[in-house]
């Protein structure tokens, strides 16, 4: 019976170094392809497209006529992007976007700046460029940006109530409240779009103090399409404050007109009753007639 049992051991042990060694030989097989140093053509196992006829670029060729690998393009070849964008526009308009981005050649969009005037200082575009659409996506994107970038120091309505402000650590110049009325003052280069425009992107810097700023610039985290959001939101804020009743459409008037109503000073409004309880008269004499 001992006996037995510790020959089927030995059997298990042999085995089991067998597939030790075999599993080692076929590892060092693998792993002694690439990389090494060799005479010899490497071993493929997956030889995939490893091996492909072809030119490589700027080498000669006996094949051609004319000795060059690289062949010209053939005439009447139309440009990679345009072919993209001809009968393609929604499905080529990000590449487009990209190339706009890198090529910046639109200097009013890039920019804010349409020229220079006699005294060859920038004049800034009035309005927000024909090339940015104004619509609600535009303006929610624009809100976004502001609470994340601008709000901690303008505040969430432009009106400089802000975090900053409340920690009162003395911003000097203070910090503009764009509710001013230099903001509407045509006069003004801060009724100009493309000046705010350029706020954000480069700063306000400290006359007389080279690299110091009084309002640090924000063109690495606003893209030029942000900014534009971020002025048409800054736009908004302002009519926000500087609209009528006349500016709502007719049918959301009375709705708001019912909201907006001051309490009468004569008439106050009854305390609200706690939901379940009979409403409390209001104390009169004390009961006493
Ligand atoms: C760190 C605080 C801070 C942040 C954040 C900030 N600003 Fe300002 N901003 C200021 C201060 C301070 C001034 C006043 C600068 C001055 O008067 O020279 C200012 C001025 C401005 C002006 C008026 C420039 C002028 O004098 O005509 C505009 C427009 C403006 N900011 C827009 C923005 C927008 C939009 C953002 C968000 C992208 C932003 N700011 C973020 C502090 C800030």
């Amino acid at each position: 019976m001992a006996n037995g049992k510790s020959h089927m051991n030995k059997t298990i042990n042999i085995q089991s170094a067998a597939i030790l060694v075999g599993a080692g030989v076929l590892g060092l097989g693998l792993t002694g392809c690439r990389g090494d140093r060799e005479n010899e053509p490497p071993r493929q196992f997956f030889p995939d497209l490893d091996d492909q006829q072809k030119w490589n670029p700027q080498t000669g060729s006996e094949f051609f006529a004319d000795g060059r690998s690289m062949r010209p393009v053939v005439p009447g070849t139309v440009p990679f992007g345009r072919t993209m964008a001809v009968g393609n526009e929604p499905w080529a308009a990000h590449w487009k976007q990209e190339r706009d981005d890198l090529l910046k050649a639109d200097n009013v969009f890039y920019t804010g700046v349409e020229g220079v005037n006699e005294k060859g200082e920038p004049v800034y575009v009035r309005t927000i460029p024909a090339s940015v659409t104004v619509d609600m996506a535009l303006l929610k994107r624009g809100q976004e940006r502001f609470n994340i970038y601008c709000s901690v120091c303008h505040g969430y309505q432009g009106d400089a109530k802000s975090r900053i402000m409340e920690a009162d650590i003395g911003f000097n110049p203070a910090i503009v409240n764009f509710h001013d009325a230099s903001f509407f003052d045509q006069g003004n280069v801060r009724s100009r779009d493309g000046w705010i425009f350029h706020t954000i992107r480069n700063g306000k810097p400290t006359e007389g103090q080279p690299g110091k700023f009084n309002m640090p610039a924000y063109g690495h985290a606003v893209s030029e399409r942000d900014a534009w959001a971020i002025v048409a939101y800054v736009r908004a804020l302002e009519a926000s404050r500087r609209g009528t009743i006349e500016d709502v459409p007719e049918s959301g008037r009375p709705g708001l007109l019912q909201k907006e109503r001051p309490a009468s000073p004569e008439a106050p409004a009854p305390p609200t009753p706690t939901p379940g309880s009979t409403p409390t008269p209001a104390p009169t004499t004390g009961g006493v007639k």
